[in-house]
């Protein structure tokens, strides 16, 4: 990923986080994405599980700029997911990301076709990291 996506990323990011409903439009369009996916869910608690998703995709800015301790919490959460653990098929990622691009599109006024491709670049590396070790 370039710096200037990285860049480009990073500020969709903050703008996003300035909304308070960011994550909540997350979570509805990923949850009606699939029952698959809203199968996964049934006993999470929302307003803890909100904040920890948010400082996950705070964390992917840190990874992607090559912070150790950030990719090792990545490599932790991809692992947290696997078929050991929550069993998070790789297709399931798709509706993952996609849900995530409509609600920026939504949140950040400044969206365009650059800031929509720091934001899959920034997703691919994150489902990736997934899917690898799935
Ligand atoms: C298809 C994609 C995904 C599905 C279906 C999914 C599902 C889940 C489920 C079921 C949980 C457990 C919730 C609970 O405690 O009840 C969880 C936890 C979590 N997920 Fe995901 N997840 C997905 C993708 C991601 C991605 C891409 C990230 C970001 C890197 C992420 C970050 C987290 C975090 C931070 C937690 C909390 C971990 C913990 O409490 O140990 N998830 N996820």
């Amino acid at each position: 990923m370039t710096k200037t996506s990285m860049k480009l990323f990073r500020e969709s990011l903050s703008r996003c986080k300035k909304r308070s409903d960011f994550i909540d439009q997350f979570y509805d369009r990923f949850l009606a994405a699939s029952n698959d996916i809203k199968a996964k869910f049934v006993k999470t608690n929302f307003s803890t599980q909100k904040i920890k998703l948010l400082k996950s995709l705070e964390m992917t800015v840190l990874a992607l700029e090559g912070v150790p301790h950030a990719l090792h919490e990545l490599e932790e959460r991809a692992i947290r997911h696997n078929r050991e653990n929550l069993d998070i098929r790789p297709e399931l990622y798709d509706f993952w990301r996609e849900s995530l691009l409509q609600t920026v599109v939504v949140c950040d006024e400044q969206y365009d076709k650059e800031v929509e491709q720091a934001w899959r670049e920034a997703t691919n590396f994150i489902v990736n990291m997934m899917v690898v070790r799935y």
